[in-house]
């Protein structure tokens, strides 16, 4: 099937290469060259796993291109995905603006039937904005689907391969056999495509991803008791998340959450409730929990150091989790930034997200960048861990306390063994154990 994708971002991109892949013939549309060389020569800007690998095979056999004109992108196919950024508005609203220029822009130049594919995160009731926008445009008919994402970064790939379900909301027939074509390849595999109207889609990413949320900021919560109590949070979480009900997934206690999705839909469903003058309550405070969880860890490492100004740092992560180059409301970006006023000479490293983070705060006066998470130790006063990166889990304890001028390790995602760092001496401070 020809399939048109708007956007080439995470979300577009992802999208684009892997409908291809599965043998659809895909026209992928961005606004700007930039990248456009890149990506025509199978170069992904963005680190994802596999992508690049998926990206090239594809451009190869002839099933993906790139381009920037709109009207040969509408012409291209009567499916359009639309993956353009919904970021949050400075009142933390799903900010709509690209996605209605791409419906404009879709409505001026379309000469038949199209079917617009909401992929990026929009508030529920969008479509029908959508379609009001269309409908002063053209005559033609159309009509407007959500398919949301539930791409988790890192493994974007592997999730819109291998997908736990596939969600359609759609107003027509027609609509549906669309999608049952589009997503064939899924569904003979047995992966679940389950349909429902326009709205409830749209609210199912929200509910998705908010439920998330929830469960990080309610396992954070409960690591505060543990802290308190001397409980510690791993038992508990193991022991809670071992009920089937319950399930283990997201109950690990630390920084809390980051990145472009959970917060920014954390921030947009407590606007929606707003807008329709339902109690956000629950929402509000999980939102609270998440930003206290960066302000409790910076206070502890104030109190702990005594004085921070003037000593040496070492921060280990900086990507709002592992697997990404992405540092988007990342605990990082707040904690660096503290530590850096505060007075610290910071010595900072990460696998990947080095070159994005560097944008936000510069390599200059107390910050340096390191591209060895060992050198980035020598005459460190602590260590600080942001991320779970995988290599940070079973690090050379002797060579780190050898390294180091005093042997103090804060960790903020709970990755070490408590118990080897009291073997080994080490002031070990971690999150609710
Ligand atoms: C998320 C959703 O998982 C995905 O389905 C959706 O499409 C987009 O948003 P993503 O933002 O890529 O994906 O990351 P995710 O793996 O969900 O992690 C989000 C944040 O939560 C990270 O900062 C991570 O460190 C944190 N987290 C996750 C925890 O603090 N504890 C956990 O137990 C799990």
């Amino acid at each position: 099937m020809k399939i048109t994708v708007i956007g080439a971002g995470y979300v577009g991109l992802v999208t684009a290469v892997c409908l291809a892949e599965v043998g659809h013939e895909v026209l992928c549309a961005k606004k700007t060259t930039r990248n456009l060389d890149k990506l025509r020569n199978g170069i992904s800007p963005i680190y994802e796993l596999g992508l690049t690998e998926m990206l090239q095979s594809n451009l190869k056999r002839g099933r993906i291109e790139f381009t920037t004109d709109m009207e040969k992108a509408v012409e291209f196919s009567d499916v359009i995905f639309i993956c353009v950024g919904t970021p949050s508005n400075q009142k933390g609203e799903a900010d709509l603006d690209q996605v209605f220029e791409v419906s404009r822009s879709v409505a001026e130049h379309m000469d038949r039937y199209k079917l617009l594919i909401e992929k990026s995160t929009v508030p529920v009731n969008t479509h029908q904005k959508i379609e009001k926008i269309m409908s002063s445009i053209t005559d033609i008919e159309f009509e407007v689907a959500s398919n949301p994402e539930f791409l988790s970064e890192g493994n974007s790939v592997h999730n819109f391969m291998h997908p736990h379900r596939i969600v359609v909301g759609v107003a027509s027939e027609r609509a549906r056999k669309i999608f049952q074509e589009i997503y064939e390849p899924f569904t003979s595999e047995g992966y679940p495509l389950l349909f429902s109207d326009v709205a409830s889609a749209e609210i199912i990413k929200y509910a998705s991803n908010a439920f998330l949320a929830i469960k990080i900021s309610y396992i954070n919560m409960i690591a505060d008791l543990c802290e308190k109590t001397g409980a510690n949070i791993d038992y508990v979480s193991r022991g809670v998340g071992l009920d089937h009900r319950i399930g283990d997934k997201f109950l690990d206690a630390g920084l809390g959450y980051g990145g472009s999705c959970l917060p920014k839909d954390v921030n947009a469903l407590i606007e929606t409730y707003q807008e329709y003058q339902l109690d956000n309550g629950l929402l509000v405070e999980t939102r609270k929990i998440n930003q206290q969880r960066r302000e409790k860890f910076y206070e502890d490492i104030m109190e702990a150091l005594e004085k921070v100004d003037g000593k040496t740092i070492t921060i280990w992560g900086l990507a709002f989790k592992p697997n990404t180059d992405d540092i988007r409301a990342a605990p990082a970006v707040d904690i660096v930034q503290k530590l850096k006023e505060s007075g610290a000479k910071l010595k900072l490293y990460d696998p990947q997200a080095k070159e994005n983070f560097s944008r936000k705060i510069p390599e200059e006066g107390n910050i340096t960048y390191y591209q060895d998470k060992y050198e980035a130790l020598e005459d460190s006063d602590a260590l600080v861990i942001i991320t779970d990166w995988k290599e940070f889990e079973e690090p050379d304890m002797d060579k780190i306390k050898e390294l180091m001028n005093s042997p103090n390790i804060f960790d903020g995602r709970n990755i070490l063994d408590k118990e080897l760092m009291a073997q080994k001496e080490f002031n070990y401070y971690s999150m609710g154990r």
